[in-house]
């Protein structure tokens, strides 16, 4: 039976009193890596965190950046954050959160870092692939199902990076200055649906500051608006050695200090901390907050209960007690493994598929070509944080090899050189904060490989011209990997490493029925050949599972339903941030300095809230793929719209049929603008979606309701939503540039 707030409150405050001064600041830093430090006396434990999105990851001694190397920490690997909003599918958000946080209680965790929800700003993001979406409303949608998933195994999420963390270079140090529209209708709505729907019982700070202040010990985010705006009372982790002072940490809503070095007591909210109390510098009841928040979330995640005596003389004692039923969690169940596999086959966007190149059927199909690095990669342990040791990882070859057996010769060629892994370094996060690390990366496109390495390339790409010529059906399966997709670094542009454009265009000479695979956790550039491919199909690190479910739909197994969450520009060039030309910062003015006393660049969002789609719709610049865009084996046929107004609420109702022959799922979205869009508005936005399976020759009406309240944008100068009025158009797409009916309807 669920405890009263009133009763949970009392005892924590019976408890609170025991502690002394330096007891609690224990509790409120780490004391090891990935835990915060206990009071043995009165019974109060380590809270246990763990990264990160795809999966659990592998221990790391309490005070060294080495992993320890056990076989007990194989865990499930799960779609990327990126592709989980590929599926579109809110139920599939929260089998994978459910999966997550059972393994992470499993793996004796009580908070998993996770999920990363940094609106994708800007493709070049070296960790888009952990976040979700550019658009606001697709990301709250699946963050809420996520979370709840997680939560439900007695452990907490831990949604990140509050806020604006929207760059990899200098992150650190950069100020991201979003204007207040920007900020509300952009960059809050998702962290705010965490907190108020999903009930997150933990965020973590950014490194990055906003609008001058470090996002782990910033007043206007933890304090102004999370804690007093938005009334949380969870915890609040700061980003691993984010902090950097102590008032500052003390009087903001931050609650526990965690780090990448091993000198715990002196974190700021350590030593320091007791010291600037006894002096009388800073206020103990900062602390006393901090303390009450974490032992609330030690109730809510029932790693302990509080226990109440009082003694003879009319005094109460109190100590944390276990909870004898806490949910034990599991890992690496078979169960898992198939809620990873549902959500990776609806994570696989097919782009293009010209005369029905694709579904490639097994029984028509004897021998395939299968060509790219990408094919055999495995790319689990990989990306910075997100890395975890996959229990097992079916690349694309081994997927392919294995839907279509033996009556199937499938053939590999590498086709293209990848030098050795840029940062073999297993304690490369020692060294993480440095923005310099992240510099590290600047040249990786362009390392010169040495004369054996040149010769390597020339024998692979020859090696895969001449079978390509002899195989009728050949599969290139190319894009990024976790040098390119990397915390700590952003990409320089958005082209293919490794020559792959070059290899493509030859190969296209020679086989011009070639099907292209991109795997990336990022839009790449692939004007170079994409106009002469018939078939390109996308995927993000799509889990340990990610193989199967793109061969399934290249075989025809199941239809393509993924749907692109962020939009595929042509190049960095054509990009909002590009076009107003704030990234990745400037250097800061004498006089920002002296306001901005620890950042190095500024970064005016200036292109407000034309983020993405938004922007590129308004601005008229053509992309490669738009927001929402997904083919599927089958067409649906929409017909019979209607708006059906009441009170405060539209619903919108559309009757959709499958056309074809197979079973198939549709994600029917709704967008909304104004008729005659205003200067300072989208063309229109995303405001519902239904993913719709149908069987063949299938009708089904989708409605989808949306409060007026929803039709609102954010007075900046007044400080508050203003609800939009007067004719609005309704748009129905299979993409945000795939309308295929509209109504209007005044408000
Ligand atoms: C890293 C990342 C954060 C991660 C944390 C612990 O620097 O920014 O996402 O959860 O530190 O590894």
């Amino acid at each position: 039976m669920k405890e009263s707030k009133k009763i949970q409150n009392e005892k924590i405050e019976a408890l609170l009193k025991e502690l002394t001064l330096e007891e609690k600041c224990r509790m409120i830093h780490g004391s090891e890596f990935f835990k915060s430090g206990d009071v043995p006396r009165l019974g109060i434990p380590k809270i246990a965190t763990s990264d990160g999105p795809c999966g659990v990851r592998n221990d790391f001694y309490p005070d060294r950046w080495f992993v320890i190397g056990s076989s007990a920490d194989y865990v499930s690997y799960l779609p990327s954050n990126s592709a989980i909003a590929s599926t579109w599918n809110r139920e599939l958000a929260h089998d994978s959160g459910m999966v997550l946080g059972r393994e992470a209680r499993g793996r004796g965790k009580d908070m998993i870092l996770a999920p990363g929800i940094n609106i994708k700003r800007n493709p070049l993001c070296g960790r888009n692939f952990e976040y979700l979406s550019e658009d606001p409303y697709l990301v709250s949608e699946m963050v809420v199902p996520l979370i709840e998933g997680i939560q439900e195994n007695d452990v907490s999420a831990c949604v990140k990076h509050f806020a604006c963390n929207n760059q990899e270079f200098e992150r650190h140090s950069v100020n991201a200055e979003p204007t207040e529209r920007a900020f509300n209708e952009i960059y809050l709505p998702g962290f705010e649906a965490a907190v108020k729907k999903a009930k997150t019982r933990g965020l973590m700070g950014s490194y990055n500051l906003v609008r001058g202040e470090h996002g782990s010990e910033s007043r206007l985010l933890l304090t102004d608006i999370l804690r007093k705006k938005w009334k949380y009372d969870g915890l609040v982790v700061s980003d691993w050695t984010a902090n950097h002072d102590t008032k500052d940490a003390a009087e903001s809503g931050l609650d526990l200090e965690m780090g990448i070095t091993d000198n715990f007591d002196e974190y700021y909210l350590g030593m320091p901390l007791v010291r600037a109390i006894q002096s009388g510098e800073i206020d103990e009841e900062c602390v006393n907050e901090k303390v009450r928040n974490i032992l609330r979330f030690l109730l809510r995640v029932r790693k302990i209960d509080i226990e109440v005596s009082s003694t003879r003389g009319g005094k109460t004692t109190a100590r944390a007690v276990e909870v004898p039923d806490r949910d034990p969690g599991c890992y690496n169940g078979t169960i898992m493994h198939s809620y990873a596999r549902n959500t990776a086959d609806e994570a696989v966007v097919l782009l293009k598929n010209e005369k029905k190149r694709l579904p490639l059927k097994p029984s028509q199909t004897k021998r395939i070509l299968v060509i790219g690095d990408n094919a055999n990669r495995a790319h689990a342990n990989g990306g910075g944080s997100a890395e975890i040791k996959a229990l097992y990882e079916i690349t694309p070859l081994l997927g392919i090899a294995q839907e279509y057996g033996g009556n199937t010769e499938v053939r590999y060629a590498r086709g293209y050189y990848v030098p050795p892994k840029y940062r073999e370094r297993e304690n490369w996060q020692e060294h993480s904060i440095t923005d310099e690390w992240g510099a590290d990366f600047a040249d990786r496109d362009k390392r010169k490989l040495s004369a054996e390495q040149r010769k390597a390339t020339k024998a692979l790409k020859e090696e895969a011209l001449r079978l390509a010529a002899e195989y009728d059906d050949v599969i290139f399966v190319g894009g990024l990997d976790h040098d390119f997709d990397v915390e700590g670094a952003d990409r320089k542009n958005m082209k293919l490493p490794y020559g792959q454009d070059e290899l493509l265009n030859e190969l296209l000479d020679v086989n011009p029925n070639i099907i292209v695979v991109m795997v990336a956790g990022s839009p790449v550039d692939m004007r170079a050949w994409k106009d002469r491919a018939k078939a390109i199909v996308y995927m993000s690190y799509n889990g340990m599972e990610g193989g199967s479910a793109l061969a399934r739909v290249i075989s025809g197994e199941i239809c393509p339903s993924g749907k692109l969450a962020e939009t595929f520009p042509n190049c960095y060039e054509d990009t909002p941030v590009a076009h107003f030309g704030e990234y990745p910062g400037r250097k800061l003015t004498a006089a920002q300095k002296k306001r901005y006393k620890a950042c190095a660049y500024t970064e005016e969002y200036k292109e407000d809230i034309f983020v993405g789609y938004r922007y590129y719709e308004k601005f008229k610049v053509p992309v490669q793929f738009p927001f929402g865009h997904g083919l599927s084996y089958v067409d649906f046929r929409y017909e019979g719209m209607e708006l059906k107004k009441k009170d405060h609420t539209v619903t919108v109702s559309v009757k959709l049929t499958n056309t074809g022959i197979a079973r198939a799922s549709e994600v029917v979205q709704l967008y909304v603008g104004e008729k005659t869009p205003s200067p300072e508005n989208p063309v229109k936005e995303l405001k519902g979606f239904e993913k719709v399976e149908l069987k063949p020759g299938q009708t089904k009406t989708v409605r989808i309701k949306l409060h007026l309240k929803d039709l609102a944008h954010y007075d900046g100068e007044a400080g508050k939503w203003v609800q939009m009025h007067g004719s609005m158009e309704f748009y129905i797409g299979s993409s945000s540039a795939d309308i295929r009916c509209r109504k209007e309807l005044k408000i």
